[in-house]
């Protein structure tokens, strides 16, 4: 019960990394804000945490748009009155290269994946109490990557500098932040992707669940991580180390 009574807001509740990290939260005692932009599985997320005896509340959100991301703050706050962990896992990718893309793509892709990580954890932060903690989903893209996601890419690199320099900031406050950053992880996001359809981004390795990527992010969330700050965990099977 490592997260007992714990308030937890999770960014992508609705699906894959995000739904299963809110679904351990719950099972280990957290009240859990699920953020999502999709109200079906949002919904389904809060019902199952809800079926198997803990506590939830959805806030449909887009997290590219500010004053919906005030509006789950607020909602969040209202009902428990404080944050203790803050996940930002919703995210976007396109799929076109640099030449190609307009301004108003390449904008969209920072304001989902990073701009909302800065927002989230401004007007978060204020509500945490010493032994809070943040943790961002990156990716292996931030590391190493295949052509035409390079807003993708930037967005979750400049994620693990940010989460860098926030974690000095928020020494002082007791606030812990990291970043996991996944290899392929089998959600709708990877299939999805028309890079792996069409095999120019090829699958080597292991193909992680998403359970795998709740239980690092969890891990880093806990206080047994308490010495753990400002640093980025590769969850990704040896993915990175393929040749
Ligand atoms: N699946 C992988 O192989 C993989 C690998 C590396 C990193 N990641 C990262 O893991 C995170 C979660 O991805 P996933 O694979 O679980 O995807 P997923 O598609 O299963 O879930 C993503 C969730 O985010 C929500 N979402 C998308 N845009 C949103 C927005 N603007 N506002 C609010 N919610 C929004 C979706 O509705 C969905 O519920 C992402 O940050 C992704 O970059 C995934």
């Amino acid at each position: 019960m490592r997260f007992k009574d714990k308030v937890c807001l999770v960014t992508g509740g609705g699906s894959g990394i995000g739904k299963a990290t809110c679904l351990q939260f719950a099972r280990e005692g957290g009240r859990v804000a699920v953020v999502d932009l999709n109200p079906v599985h949002g919904e389904q997320t809060v019902a199952e945490i809800k079926k198997a005896g803990g506590d939830a509340i959805f806030c449909k959100t887009d997290v590219g748009n500010p004053d919906q991301i005030r509006q789950a703050i607020d909602g969040t706050l209202k009902q428990w009155n404080r944050i203790d962990v803050l996940v930002n896992d919703a995210a976007m990718m396109t799929f076109k290269p640099v030449v190609e893309l307009s301004e108003d793509e390449w904008d969209k892709v920072q304001a989902v994946n990073m701009r909302s990580v800065f927002l989230l954890c401004k007007l978060a932060i204020p509500h945490m109490p010493a032994g809070g903690a943040i943790v961002n989903v990156s990716s292996v893209h931030a590391h190493e990557t295949t052509a035409n996601v390079s807003p993708y890419v930037a967005s979750k690199g400049a994620m693990e500098a940010f989460a860098r320099a926030l974690a000095i900031e928020c020494e002082d406050k007791k606030i812990r932040v990291n970043c996991v950053a996944p290899g392929a992880v089998n959600t709708p996001m990877l299939w999805n992707n028309p890079n792996v359809k069409s095999g120019k981004e090829k699958i080597v390795g292991a193909v992680g669940e998403p359970e795998d990527i709740a239980a690092a992010i969890c891990f880093l969330a806990a206080p047994e991580a308490r010495f753990i700050n400002g640093t980025t965990l590769v969850v990704d099977g040896a993915r990175l180390d393929i040749l």
